[in-house]
C-alpha cells in the first residue's frame, strides 16, 4: 500500500547522530574539551535534536532563535517555534569555554553524549524566556521554576551526538517503543496510514482520553499514542507504571491495526498553549497528519484558561504549521447517556457527569482506592492500584 505522509516541519528531518566512526573520533576528541554536564531536560532535548523530534534545529538555540522565539515564537528565518532549547550553564563552566572552540556533553552518570560546537555563549534572558513562553514569571509555576534554578548563560551551537542512551542509568527505557521520526515514519507508511492522528499524554489513559482517541482514530487511518516520557514534575505517574496502563488498554479496548505505540523522549516544561504547538510541530515531525488537543493541554495550576492551548492555534499564519489540531471540548462519563459526553454532544444536567482531575485520581491511589469505572477502564486501575500500593509498602 501507498501512503503520503506530511512533511517535517521546515522540509526535512534532521538527523544529528553520528555514525560509529565519527564516534570515535569524537571521542577521542572529547577528552581534552571542557566538559558540560547536562540536566534532565537538557539531556531529553538533546535527544530530541538527535533524532530529528526538533527539527529543523540542528542544536540548542542561538541568540537571534531565543530572542525570536520567547518575542514572537518564531526562529530568526521566521519558522515558527515557541519554545527554545537552551543549554544554560553557570560562571564557572562558562570560564571554561571558548567560543569559537567544542564542548563535550554528558550525562549525569558520566556518559558521553555529544560534542557541541560553542558558537555563541550569552546572557540567560529569563525577562523574556518566561513571559514569552509560560505567561507568567511566578515561581510556584513548575517550569518557570526550571528556567529559575537554570544557569545565567546560554550557550548556542549545533550538536554531533554520539548517543542518547546513557550507559549507567536505569532510566534508559522502553527501547522496542523508542522509536525515532523517521522511523514511525517508516511504521505508518508499512501499514499504509497517510492520516495518522497523535496522542500526547503523560497520564494514563482514562475514560476521557480514549474517548478523544476513539474520536480521531474514526476520521483518520491511524492513531499514535505517544506518551512523554522525558522529565516530569514530582507527583506525575512514573513513565514505567504509564507504559504498562498503555499496553493493557491496546489490549483490551483498542484495534491493534489501528493504533501505535511509540515514546517521545521530551521533557515537560507545563507551558500550556506554548507547549501544544510544540507538541504538534514535534508529531508533524513523527508523521502525524493530526494532533490531539483537549481541555488545558500541557497546562498545570490554574495558570491557562480551558481552551487556551487550542486558541493559539487560531493566531497561526496559513503556512506555519501542516498537522492539524484536532480540538476537544472537556469531555466526561454522563450516568444518564450511560458514555462520554461533552459540552457539544449532551445537555448540561445537574450532577449527571462524573468529573476528575489527576490530583484526585492520584488521592484516591494513595489512600488505596480504586478510580472508578466511569473514569478508568478496571485494567487500567488494577495496574494502577497495584504500583499505588507498592508504592505505599516500600514507604512505610
Ligand atoms: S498533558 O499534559 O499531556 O496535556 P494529559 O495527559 O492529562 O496532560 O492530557 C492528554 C491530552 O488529553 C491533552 O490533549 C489534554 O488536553 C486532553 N484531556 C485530558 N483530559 C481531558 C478531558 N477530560 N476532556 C478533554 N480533553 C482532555
Amino acid at each position: 500500500m501507498s501512503s503520503s505522509l506530511v512533511s517535517p516541519h521546515g522540509g526535512s528531518l534532521v538527523n544529528r547522530l553520528v555514525d560509529e566512526g565519527q564516534a570515535q573520533t569524537l571521542r577521542s576528541e572529547a577528552q581534552s574539551l571542557p566538559k558540560i554536564e547536562l540536566s534532565a531536560k537538557q539531556a531529553c532535548d538533546l535527544e530530541m535534536i538527535a533524532i530529528g523530534a526538533f527539527s529543523p534545529l540542528t542544536g540548542f538555540v542561538k541568540e537571534a532563535d531565543f530572542r525570536g522565539i520567547c518575542t514572537d515564537m518564531r526562529l530568526a528565518d521566521g519558522t515558527l517555534w515557541p519554545i527554545p532549547a537552551t543549554l544554560a550553564i553557570e560562571d564557572d563552566v562558562k570560564a571554561t569555554l571558548t567560543v569559537g572552540g567544542r564542548a563535550a556533553l554528558h550525562h549525569s552518570d558520566g556518559t558521553l553524549l555529544a560534542v557541541i560546537d560553542v558558537e555563541e555563549i550569552y546572557a540567560h534572558d529569563r525577562d523574556i524566556e518566561l513571559p514569552g513562553v509560560f505567561r507568567t514569571s511566578d515561581p510556584s509555576h513548575p517550569g518557570v521554576a526550571q528556567v529559575l534554578a537554570e544557569g545565567d548563560w546560554l550557550v548556542g551551537g549545533t550538536v554531533h551526538v554520539i548517543t542518547v542512551v546513557p550507559e549507567h542509568e536505569p532510566g534508559e527505557q522502553f527501547t522496542e517503543y523508542r522509536l525515532t521520526p523517521a522511523e514511525t515514519r517508516a511504521e505508518f507508511a508499512a501499514r499504509g496510514w497517510s492520516s495518522v492522528a497523535a496522542f500526547q499524554t503523560r497520564n494514563p489513559i482514562h475514560r476521557a482520553h480514549e474517548y478523544l482517541c476513539k474520536c480521531a482514530q474514526e476520521i483518520c487511518d491511524g492513531l499514535l499514542i505517544h506518551p512523554l516520557v522525558g522529565e516530569t514534575k514530582e507527583g506525575d505517574i512514573p513513565a514505567d507504571v504509564r507504559m504498562q496502563c498503555y499496553e493493557t488498554i491496546i489490549d483490551h479496548y483498542f484495534v491493534a491495526d489501528r493504533t501505535c505505540l511509540s515514546v517521545m523522549p521530551a521533557a515537560m516544561r507545563y507551558a500550556g498553549p506554548r507547549e501544544a504547538i510544540l507538541h504538534a510541530l514535534v508529531r508533524q515531525n513523527y508523521g502525524a497528519s493530526h494532533f490531539i488537543v483537549g481541555r488545558d493541554h500541557a497546562g498545570v495550576g490554574d495558570y491557562y484558561g480551558t481552551y487556551d492551548a487550542q486558541e493559539i492555534f487560531d493566531t497561526l499564519k496559513a503556512g506555519d504549521i501542516e498537522v492539524v489540531p484536532l480540538k476537544f471540548e472537556h469531555a466526561a462519563w454522563s450516568h444518564k447517556a450511560q458514555g462520554m459526553v461533552s459540552a457539544k454532544t449532551f445537555p448540561k444536567l445537574e450532577g449527571d457527569q462524573v468529573f476528575l482531575s489527576g490530583t484526585k485520581v492520584r488521592a484516591l491511589l494513595a489512600e488505596g482506592q480504586r478510580p472508578p469505572a466511569e473514569f478508568s477502564r478496571p485494567e487500567v486501575a488494577d495496574v494502577l492500584i497495584e504500583w499505588a500500593t507498592a508504592t505505599a509498602t516500600a514507604a512505610s
